[in-house]
């Protein structure tokens, strides 16, 4: 369980995570119950909604799930009504929901390409903008959870790239525009995070991992912890004045020169 850092208080807040209900982004949620929001999540499968939600209830007054795809407009739109109805106005929402496999742009299909742009992207602009009617104004905090595929190339991941790159210009543009109205708008890349699914899907052997962590700066994985840290701190009071950034909470993964590869995953 995450560990509150020093001074984080959401008690009365709302929060919003689509995708909340596995690995990273249940991490974030974890973080803002313990530190006493109200939570609600979204995600496909109704099971995993519902065990989410009876961990969060635990640690948080209130916790509401939606089973609801983030490609699903209307659905996502009800959710964020519903939310604002039960739990009153949002003050922050994570956007997490997204998919990834290795596959060379070559052989990727021209469905595969657009499943994932369609998960990352587009359900990342659709679980913000469906949000914006509810939001507490001025004072509401957005945060996209990108990856460092967002900011370079890597093989195996042209659909992850493009998606997450849209990714990150969702961020900006909304912090351009939404920032005269009191809400910020930022994003999270996190490197590669340990017992994640995302780390599932990208390594392929012990060798292959073993190598990847022998050349980070920080020489280890991320945890899901570390990147709940940087939420919190980015919908702070303390990052009032952070609107537009897209925070790479990776321990130096990005500062290789040329980034990582997945090449050898496929070979
Ligand atoms: C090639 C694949 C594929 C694979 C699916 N497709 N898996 N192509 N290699 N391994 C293709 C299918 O053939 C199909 O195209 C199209 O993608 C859609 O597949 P569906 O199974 O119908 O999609 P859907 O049910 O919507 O599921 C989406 C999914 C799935 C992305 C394919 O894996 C999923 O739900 N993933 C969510 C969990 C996840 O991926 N978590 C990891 C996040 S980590 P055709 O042409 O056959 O119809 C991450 C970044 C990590 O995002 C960054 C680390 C640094
Ligand atoms: P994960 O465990 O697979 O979590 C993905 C979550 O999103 C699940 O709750 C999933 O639940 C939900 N989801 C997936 N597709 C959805 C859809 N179409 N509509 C609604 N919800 C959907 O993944 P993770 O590895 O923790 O990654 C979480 C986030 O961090 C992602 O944005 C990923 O790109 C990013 N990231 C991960 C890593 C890493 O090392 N893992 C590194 C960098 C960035 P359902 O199946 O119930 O829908």
């Amino acid at each position: 369980m995450f560990e509150m850092m020093v001074g984080a208080d959401y008690s009365g807040k709302v929060v919003f995570v689509a995708g909340g209900t596995s690995g990273i982004n249940l991490g974030i949620a974890e973080a803002y119950a313990s530190a006493g929001a109200k939570l609600a999540v979204l995600s496909r499968s109704p099971e995993r909604v519902s065990e989410a939600v009876t961990r969060l209830s635990n640690d948080a007054e209130t916790c509401i799930g939606f089973a609801a795809d983030v490609r699903d407009r209307p659905a996502v739109d009800k959710a964020f009504a519903d939310a604002a109805e039960a739990l009153g106005p949002i003050d922050i929402v994570v956007s997490g929901a997204a998919g990834n496999f290795i596959v060379e742009a070559a052989d990727i299909s021209a469905n595969g390409f657009k499943t994932v742009v369609d998960i990352d992207l587009v359900g990342t602009f659709n679980v913000f903008h469906a949000s914006l009617p509810h939001l507490r104004k001025p004072g509401a905090s957005l945060i996209a959870i990108s990856a460092p595929q967002g900011a370079r190339p890597q093989f195996g991941q042209v659909h992850v790239c493009a998606a997450k790159a849209g990714v990150n210009m969702v961020v900006r543009c909304l912090a351009l525009e939404w920032g005269p109205l009191g809400i910020r708008v930022n994003g999270i890349s996190p490197g590669l995070v340990g017992g994640t699914e995302g780390q599932k899907r990208l390594f392929t052997s012990e060798e292959q991992e073993a190598r990847f962590i022998r050349d980070l700066p920080l020489g280890r994985l991320g945890k899901n912890d570390d990147i709940a840290a940087a939420a919190i701190y980015l919908s702070s009071d303390s990052a009032n004045f952070v609107n537009g950034v897209i925070l790479d909470c990776d321990g130096g993964l990005s500062l290789a020169e040329g980034g990582y590869s997945f090449r050898s995953a496929l070979s």
